[in-house]
């Protein structure tokens, strides 16, 4: 996504934006906060704030009542730190050089999978001689990372000696579900199951976790009694549903897309669209060219399959999406549409605009691939009715 540069001026850029609405993202941390209960909420704000900005959608969730900030990498976690974020953060994909003394030093929360983490995390406290805020990732059934079953009392006995000896903090034990989009999936009951068993026996070795974390977006909302002491929900505070088909849930949608009308002009009857002339008009028409393409993250397999919202109509992507640009047909009369207008390709759908969720659906793939896909010339724009607008 573009940042402040001469490609994504106002005037020099292609004028397309995603326009993140940070009242939203507070909208969102409240509707979650009704769904955990007692819970405290973790908000993720990895892979840049779902492509959303990490700094500000975390602002805006902290100051809405998110307690904690989870990110992927110590880098991420750090970005936050310099930005002055000052609440608890956890960092859970590590490399074998992973810096986890700037971790420590900045008391970023750091959570292991393996043993060997686990050793780097206290030998790095012991060179920082600070107490590392340590949580463990346990594997419960999901088999991508956490600590696996064959591993864990040994993690378990080295956490209880490095606890015993001041170097680190057990500030938490957490798992990921696999099938937390299907809610009545037995996997989630036997994960949850997994991971009391994981405390349960840390505790028995007098260390128990401070706070025990499961739920994603999907189980927050589905699976309250899943909830332990905290949620950690990502794309439900983009206000995007981690479960379609059963609603919103009351999220509000956080990113808006939009990009200019180019260049208008008439198509005759029988004439064909971009390249490949995949498109033929089936009768005189005017078509609008749209000055974003595939290098901005409007995927090519897209051509032809979505609609753009322009002055509050809807209308349908003809021909080849291209790598900067894609045309829409109007219809015969142009509908009064002029270059220079702005063109909705997603967002909440206030305006008539289409939905991540659509494009989603036309791709057969998960809106969290639609808004972190956008990239390119799009410049990002903040709002938030309180603090007025800002661009980055
Ligand atoms: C460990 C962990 N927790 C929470 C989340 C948030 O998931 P979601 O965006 O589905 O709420 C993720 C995202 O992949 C994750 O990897």
């Amino acid at each position: 996504m573009g940042c402040d540069d001469e490609r994504t001026d106002p005037r020099t850029g292609s004028g397309a934006v995603a326009s993140v609405d940070l009242d939203a993202v507070a909208h969102n941390v409240h509707v979650l906060q009704q769904f955990a209960g007692d819970a405290a909420v973790m908000a993720v704000v990895k892979a840049d704030g779902y492509n959303h900005g990490a700094v500000e959608v975390a602002r805006a969730a902290v100051a809405a009542g998110a307690q904690e900030l989870g990110v992927t990498t110590i880098g991420e976690a750090l970005e936050l730190r310099a930005a002055g974020i000052t609440v608890p953060v956890l960092a859970w994909l590590h490399r074998t050089d992973s810096d986890f003394a700037a971790a420590i030093a900045q008391q970023v929360g750091i959570a292991v999978s393996t043993a060997a983490q686990l050793d780097a995390v206290v030998d790095a406290a012991r060179r920082v001689g600070r107490t590392a805020d340590l949580s463990l990732k346990i594997d419960t059934g999901l088999n991508r990372n956490g600590v696996a079953e064959a591993d864990l009392d040994d993690v378990l006995d080295t956490t209880a000696v490095a606890v015993a000896e001041g170097t680190v903090r057990l500030t938490g034990m957490f798992s990921h579900l696999a099938c937390a989009d299907e809610p009545g999936h037995p996997a989630n009951d036997a994960q949850a199951e997994r991971l009391r068993d994981a405390v349960r026996r840390s505790t028995r070795r007098g260390t128990p976790p401070a706070v025990v974390h499961l739920s994603n977006s999907a189980a927050t909302l589905t699976r309250p009694d899943l909830g332990f002491d905290m949620v950690r929900p990502g794309i439900a505070l983009y206000g995007l549903s981690p479960v379609p088909e059963l609603g919103t849930f009351g999220l509000r949608p956080v990113m808006t897309l939009s990009a200019q009308v180019a260049n208008i002009k008439k198509v005759s009857e029988g004439e064909s669209v971009s390249y490949g002339y995949t498109w033929t008009a089936p009768a005189d028409t005017v078509v609008a060219l749209v000055a974003l393409g595939y290098a901005d993250g409007v995927v090519r397999r897209l051509s032809g399959r979505f609609e753009v919202t322009i002055g509050g109509r809807r209308y349908p992507s003809v021909g080849r999406v291209c790598m900067d640009q894609f045309v829409v047909d109007l219809g015969g009369g142009g509908s009064g549409v002029a270059v220079g207008d702005e063109a909705l390709l997603f967002g909440p759908g206030d305006r008539g605009e289409a939905h991540a969720q659509d494009w989603a659906d036309a791709l057969d793939t998960i809106s969290y691939e639609v808004v972190t896909g956008i990239r390119g010339r799009v410049r990002r724009r903040f709002v938030a009715a309180h603090s007025g607008e800002a661009t980055k």
